[in-house]
């Protein structure tokens, strides 16, 4: 698929990895960019196609896709962490978590599949983690959605092959956004992060590892489980040293 002349819909978009999104898209000749937030008056992009959207919030979903009846590639990029652990953590903030990483990416699928459909395809972006295969203390509730959103991911990769659309999971370590602000660790910039990603689109990629953390950690997952954690609680304890 070609990002050229593409019509886009970016959730998230007012800030972080969305607002990269957005720009890098219309930088690379997208026809159309959507750029969507709960409060459309915070996006700050000239040249986009601005829409209300809430992922978490059934009719609203429902009224994007009416709205944006052109989209040929959705950027499923909003998401959240609430800090909540599984076991002691608020239940509501995990069932907060499940809605929008999940329940929110999973919505926006069904509600623009039939969509790309009709645009020839298309192709559909979920934004991932590394966390999709790695717990830590702290945010466990985060691991677990996205792990669900991988497990999401390859399902609906299955059951849209036949309409024709890419489904491209996008995993990363982290990027230099508001999410990852109490880390003061290396991080990969938005724009690389969506340059990376939509690099994959047009490569017609069923995975993007945007990072060398998002390689590492999956290169590991042959382990056992005691080995898993004790290298990532190694490589975490290495990355907070430096
Ligand atoms: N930053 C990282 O290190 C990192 C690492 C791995 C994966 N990711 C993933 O990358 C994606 C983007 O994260 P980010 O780093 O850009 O985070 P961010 O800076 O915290 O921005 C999150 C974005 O999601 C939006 N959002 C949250 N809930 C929403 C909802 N219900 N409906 C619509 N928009 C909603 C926020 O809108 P408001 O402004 O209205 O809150 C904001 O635009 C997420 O899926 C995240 O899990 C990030």
């Amino acid at each position: 698929m070609d990002i050229n002349n593409s019509v886009a819909l970016v959730t998230g978009a007012n800030r972080g990895l969305g607002h990269a999104f957005a720009k890098r898209l219309l930088e690379r000749g997208a026809r159309k960019v959507y750029a969507t937030a709960r409060r459309p008056e915070t996006v700050d992009l000239p040249g986009v196609e601005v829409l209300p959207l809430d992922i978490a919030d059934a009719a609203s979903v429902r009224a994007a896709a009416e709205a944006a009846s052109d989209v040929s590639l959705l950027v499923n990029n909003a998401g959240i962490q609430t800090g909540t652990d599984l076991v002691t953590g608020s239940l509501a903030a995990v069932r907060h978590e499940l809605e929008t990483n999940v329940l929110g990416h999973l919505g926006m699928i069904r509600e623009f599949a039939p969509t790309l459909a009709r645009n020839g395809g298309g192709a559909i972006v979920n934004v991932l983690s590394a966390m999709s295969w790695f717990g830590v203390r702290g945010a466990n509730a985060y691991h677990l959605t996205k792990a669900a959103a991988w497990a999401m991911t390859n399902g609906v990769r299955l059951e849209l092959a036949e309409q024709g659309t890419l489904v491209t999971a996008v995993h990363l370590g982290l990027a230099d956004t508001d999410m990852s602000a109490g880390w003061p660790v290396d991080k990969i910039a938005p724009s690389d992060l969506a340059d990376a990603a939509l690099d994959g689109v047009e490569a017609g990629s069923a995975e993007v590892l945007a990072d060398q953390w998002s390689r590492d950690v999956k290169s590991r997952l042959p382990l056992k489980p005691e080995e898993f954690n004790a290298t990532m609680e190694r490589a975490l304890a290495a990355l907070t040293a430096v």
